[in-house]
């Protein structure tokens, strides 16, 4: 471990699904700082590996590889295991890995050349029905990844969170997670809620996300029929997000819209450029003491759930 005098002016960060992509560009943003120290996570070593042997020729030899998947609690349960042995705490934790939830024709999906505008207001979804798939083991996967996965992650890092004397959670969500997306209004009533919300509650809204999505009855039960695995899982995001800047008042926890980000997730339709696009979660990622928690960013400007 680093000396007392140094170990207290570094900021020890992680960045979940780094390898490529929004999650690559806030490791490469976030190591421009002096003093970070970022671990670079990916599911895939060789990926992951890859990834920073890159940062390192472009000068960034204060990113550190470490193997994260977090649909694997084993592999979780060693990331924490080798910061806690390393670096002892954590400052900052980007929770960005996602997954879609669908099964694409990309070749079909750029045919049918969408415009942004349409694509992103979520009235697209009849149009797309041919080149864009949806099965049940992918919609598990996507709340698996996208909210389960962030909930194992934050749980097992709040230990080295909590040593932090200035700790930050961001949470990469979407516009999808917007409330004003969800047609079912006692939905909508619910996440919107901080009151009332609890884990319990929004595991109990997937569980009957699940089960309408096997029953197919989406449309009919109120969910977004535009991506509605994904639309869900983010919108729930949001709402763990809201619990947890409850429960740590000390902390900042936000999630963030990247915007409409050119990369795989979206099959490269997006319109901004990674650099655009990490700058929203790198924003929460840095937010000052005493700033925003339980807060949603519209890319780097607080906006309403
Ligand atoms: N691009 C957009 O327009 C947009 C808009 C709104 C929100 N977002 C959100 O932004 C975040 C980053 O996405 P992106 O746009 O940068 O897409 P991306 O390039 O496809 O990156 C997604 C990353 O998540 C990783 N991942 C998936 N499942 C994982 C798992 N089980 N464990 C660990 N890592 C996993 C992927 O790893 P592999 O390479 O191994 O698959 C990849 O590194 C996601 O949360 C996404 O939902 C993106």
């Amino acid at each position: 471990m680093a000396s007392k005098g140094i170990q207290e002016k570094t900021r020890y960060v992680v960045v979940t699904g780094a390898n490529k992509g929004t999650g690559f560009e806030t490791v490469r943003q976030l190591a421009s700082n002096e003093g970070f120290i970022v671990i670079l996570t990916a599911r895939d070593e060789k990926r992951g590996m890859e990834a920073t042997t890159n940062l390192h020729q472009l000068g960034f030899s204060n990113v550190v590889f470490h193997k994260l998947d977090v649909l694997d609690p084993d592999s979780i349960l060693s990331l924490a295991q080798f910061i806690q042995q390393k670096f002892g705490r954590l400052d900052i934790l980007v929770n960005n890995a996602g997954a879609s939830g669908l099964i694409v024709d990309e070749a079909g999906l750029k045919a049918l050349n969408i415009d942004p505008v349409a694509w992103l207001s979520g009235k697209v979804a009849k149009q797309v029905e041919g080149v864009i798939k949806q099965s049940y083991e992918k919609a598990q996967e996507c709340l698996n990844t996208n909210y389960y996965g962030v909930k194992r992650v934050t749980e097992a890092l709040l230990p080295l969170l909590k040593l932090s004397p200035s700790a930050r959670i961001a949470n990469v969500s979407s516009l999808r997670s917007e409330l004003r997306r969800i047609p079912n209004e006692s939905i909508r009533n619910e996440l919107g809620n901080l009151e009332t919300l609890s884990e319990d509650r929004v595991e109990a809204i997937l569980n009957k996300f699940l089960h309408d999505f096997k029953e197919n009855a989406i449309e009919e039960n109120g969910w977004s029929v535009m991506l509605p695995a994904y639309s869900i899982s983010k919108a729930v995001l949001n709402a763990y997000t809201r619990i947890l800047a409850k429960r740590y008042p000390a902390m900042c926890i936000n999630c963030v819209h990247p915007g409409y980000v050119d990369t795989d997730i979206n099959w490269h339709t997006g319109t901004l450029t990674v650099e655009e696009g990490a700058k929203g979660p790198v924003k929460c990622a840095l937010i000052e003491d005493g700033g925003p928690t339980g807060r949603y960013f519209d890319q780097t400007e607080v906006a309403g759930f």
